[in-house]
């Protein structure tokens, strides 16, 4: 993709760290076994800052930090906590952003069955992640749900 080793570094640490902020929301909401009232949601959206304010100040951290703030900013601006749009938000966020919506699809989560890596790039409505997956299918590697990482010769997969 052409990110220089700097920057890698940056979304590196803001993915591992991405919902740091979380540390500071109550048990009550985080392990809560049923949907969210809005009050809760309002509380559970304040992570993104609260991680913020934990890197910040971390002067290694500081483009992580930009990172973790913006990872639930959408592209079409209905994201959160800034509602930033488009290129307003940070390239690393973005980044972060697509790689997190296709690991959504193609590992096993409560909520969905997983699909294989090129499937998560023909289902998906969203054009970043479609050509991600696209990017990966024309090198003929492939990720699927059992493994992190495989070969082979079938379509779409490989290495
Ligand atoms: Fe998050």
């Amino acid at each position: 993709m052409g990110i220089k080793d700097a920057a890698l570094v940056q979304i590196e640490h803001g993915a591992l760290l991405h919902d740091i902020g979380k540390l500071k929301i109550p048990d009550s909401i985080l392990w809560k076994p049923a949907k969210l009232n809005d009050d809760e949601w309002q509380t559970m959206r304040r992570h993104a800052e609260y991680g913020y304010q934990f890197l910040s100040n971390v002067e290694f951290l500081k483009g992580a930090a930009e990172i973790v703030y913006s990872h639930h900013e959408k592209f079409d601006g209905s994201g959160y906590p800034r509602r930033l749009r488009g290129d307003q938000i940070p390239f690393g966020a973005r980044v972060f952003m697509v790689v997190d919506t296709v690991d959504a699809m193609i590992y096993k989560r409560p909520y969905n069955t997983p699909v294989s890596f090129d499937e998560a790039g023909r289902k998906s409505g969203d054009a970043p992640v479609r050509s991600l997956t696209r990017m990966w299918s024309n090198r003929r590697w492939s990720i699927y749900a059992t493994t992190s990482l495989s070969t082979s010769n079938n379509s779409g997969a490989v290495a």
